[in-house]
């Protein structure tokens, strides 16, 4: 079986706790909790091969030291943004940047999530504005919804395990 570390990273308010509690227990939580990080093991079968995941939900506020640590930590990273917060959406490309700087010399292994996708009247960001990010990123691009499950929350999580497998 693999061991594959993964870190939730983003804008405090996107979403990062709602969205790992919808991937592990497909449920969602309405309460806010501006989240210390925490941890989670999470067991999956993924294209035939067990997957025992280590998932790590930073906070949005964690300080610079923290982050560093936790960007050394991962060996694959999903950065979220709400599709109704532009800011969050702009603080996409330097965390990568940072990551890259981390990493060096080490390809950054990613996946970018448009989160809260069901509040479509609220929009700050298109969808195609997140597939360009992305082409730009160079890694895949779920928008979803941890509140309603719609899109591919599983799958996100699933193809960045397959993408550090791959690595
Ligand atoms: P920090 O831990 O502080 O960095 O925040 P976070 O990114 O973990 O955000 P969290 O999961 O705590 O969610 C923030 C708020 O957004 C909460 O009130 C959630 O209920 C709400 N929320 C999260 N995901 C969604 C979503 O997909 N749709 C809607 N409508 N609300 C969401
Ligand atoms: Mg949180």
């Amino acid at each position: 079986s693999a061991e594959v570390k993964l870190a939730v990273f983003g804008k405090a308010g996107v979403g990062k706790s709602a969205l790992v509690v919808r991937f592990l227990t497909k449920r969602f939580i309405w309460e806010y909790d501006p989240t210390l990080e925490s941890t989670y093991r999470h067991q999956a079968n993924i294209d035939e091969e067990v997957v025992n995941m280590e998932i790590l939900d930073t906070a949005g506020q964690e300080d610079m030291l923290q982050r560093e640590g936790h960007m050394r930590w991962g060996d694959g990273f999903i950065i979220v943004y709400d599709i109704t917060d532009r800011v969050s959406f702009e603080e996409v490309a330097p965390l990568k940047g940072l990551l890259e700087e981390v990493k060096k010399p080490k390809h950054v292994t990613l996946v970018l999530v448009g989160n809260k996708a069901d509040l479509e009247h609220a929009r700050q960001v298109s969808t195609e504005e997140g597939e360009r990010l992305a082409a730009e990123l160079a890694c895949a691009f779920y928008e979803c919804s941890a509140c309603t499950g719609e899109g591919a929350v599983s799958e996100a999580f699933h193809e960045l395990c397959r993408e550090v497998r791959r690595r």
